[in-house]
């Protein structure tokens, strides 16, 4: 079998390239680990930004997200009592959009199908072979049995447990990680949302965050022990930390109910480069990883997803391989302000087990500035609403 460009994941990397892709009458097959009702069953963030939305639009999967999505023009980020409103309409021409990834996913897929688009689950035994020559190849099993694909390019959209990042050399690769001493424990519960904006808050106890999925869909997190398990967790003592770490207007007004999803997220930074070798692109989360501090994750994929799409339509459009060429410096480009400002985020909100006096003095002047300097805000909301492209 042969086909122009091969998709490894099926997740929003994935799916949206491949809409992309083959709305511009470039052929796909897309190679998915896992069954789709796994990928669909996947509970992640949901802030989108404006790329993000106008590029779903582009894929012809925006008519959901415009009826149920969220325009927020503004957060909230507290330190103990104190509240500072980040006005993104003051500071940005721009806003974001809250709206489930896992809504997102759903509606690529019905799109993908709605294209009768090629894509194959639970595939097993993937390789990618000859990446660095003029001919690649993917080969894989499906049912027992061995099939070849053989392509002109391959989209690595296979996540950071993926295939494609490994298949790079040690001798090209170079990858760069942060782990952070701390997770995220988060639940999902069908009560109306604290506030009508996010509320990332810091506190001596530690981090908490409060978002939502739809007016009586809300979504909690709060910092956790890195070994932690959800199991340690009853609802009550979940509602009761949260309480504590959120300023008390909220606290007092918060609706709690039983969790209907409960989990703990790791939260690392992690880039590799090149997020290229030979015909090989690597894109979204088998490239890096931001901690959701910053809900950069799905948003940095985004990105990545409209630089690669871009440069392979040039390429089959023109013959030009100049937008394929410049990829991985233009997508690094914008990783690496993503990463700068998730990690920012995350380190001035959470507390670190072995911060001293003078970690927390810090914290607490860079809290101080912000609430005091409308410049500090202006660049806190460019960055959350998304830097160009
Ligand atoms: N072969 C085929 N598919 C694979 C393989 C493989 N060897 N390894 C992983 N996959 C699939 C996974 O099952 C998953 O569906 O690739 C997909 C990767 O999806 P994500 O991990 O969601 O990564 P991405 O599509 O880049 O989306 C990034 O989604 O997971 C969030 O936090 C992440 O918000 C970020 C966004
Ligand atoms: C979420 O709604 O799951 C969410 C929102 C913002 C973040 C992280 C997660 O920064």
């Amino acid at each position: 079998m042969r086909t122009q460009v091969i998709i490894i994941g099926g997740g929003p990397s994935g799916l949206l390239l491949g809409q992309l892709l083959d709305r511009s009458g470039i052929e796909t097959v897309t190679l998915e680990r896992k069954s789709k009702a796994y990928v669909l069953s996947r509970i992640r963030a949901g802030v989108l930004e404006t790329g993000l939305v106008d590029q779903l639009h582009a894929a012809g999967v925006g008519e959901r997200l415009k009826a149920e999505g969220f325009v927020h023009d503004g957060t909230v980020i507290s330190y103990g009592d104190t509240q500072i409103r980040v006005d993104f309409a003051e500071h940005t021409n721009a806003n974001v959009t809250v709206y489930g990834q896992t809504e997102v996913t759903h509606d690529l897929y019905a799109a993908r199908e709605a294209l009768k688009a090629q894509m194959v689950f639970d595939v097993e035994n993937v390789q990618i072979e000859d990446a660095d020559s003029d001919a690649p190849s993917v080969v894989y099993t499906k049912d027992g049995t061995q099939h070849r694909i053989t392509c002109d390019y391959i989209a690595g959209c296979d996540g950071f447990h993926g295939v494609s990042r490994k298949t790079i050399p040690d001798t090209v690769l170079r990858e760069y990680e942060k782990v952070y001493p701390f997770g995220w424990l988060g639940v999902l519960s069908e009560t109306p949302p604290v506030h009508d904006e996010l509320i990332y808050a810091s506190s001596k106890a530690g981090f908490a965050l409060c978002s939502m999925r739809n007016e009586n869909l809300s979504r909690y997190y709060i910092q956790c022990a890195i070994d932690d398990s959800p199991q340690n967790w009853t609802d009550d003592a979940f509602w009761t930390t949260l309480r504590e770490r959120i300023p008390q207007e909220y606290a007092e007004t918060l609706v709690t109910g039983p969790s209907i999803e409960k989990s703990i997220a790791p939260l690392r930074s992690f880039v590799s480069e090149p997020m290229r070798w030979g015909r090989l692109f690597l894109c979204g989360d088998a490239a890096h990883i931001v901690p959701p501090t910053g809900a950069k994750g799905l948003n940095t994929a985004a990105s990545d997803v409209h630089y690669l799409s871009q440069g392979l339509i040039q390429y089959y459009d023109t013959g030009d391989t100049g937008g394929i060429d410049n990829y991985s410096a233009k997508a690094l480009a914008r990783v690496w302000k993503a990463e700068r400002f998730s990690w920012w985020m995350t380190s001035l909100l959470h507390q670190f087990p072995d911060q001293s006096e003078f970690d927390l003095r810090m914290q607490q002047a860079e809290i101080d500035f912000l609430q005091s300097s409308d410049q500090a805000q202006a660049v806190l909301a460019q960055n959350y609403v998304g830097l160009p492209y």
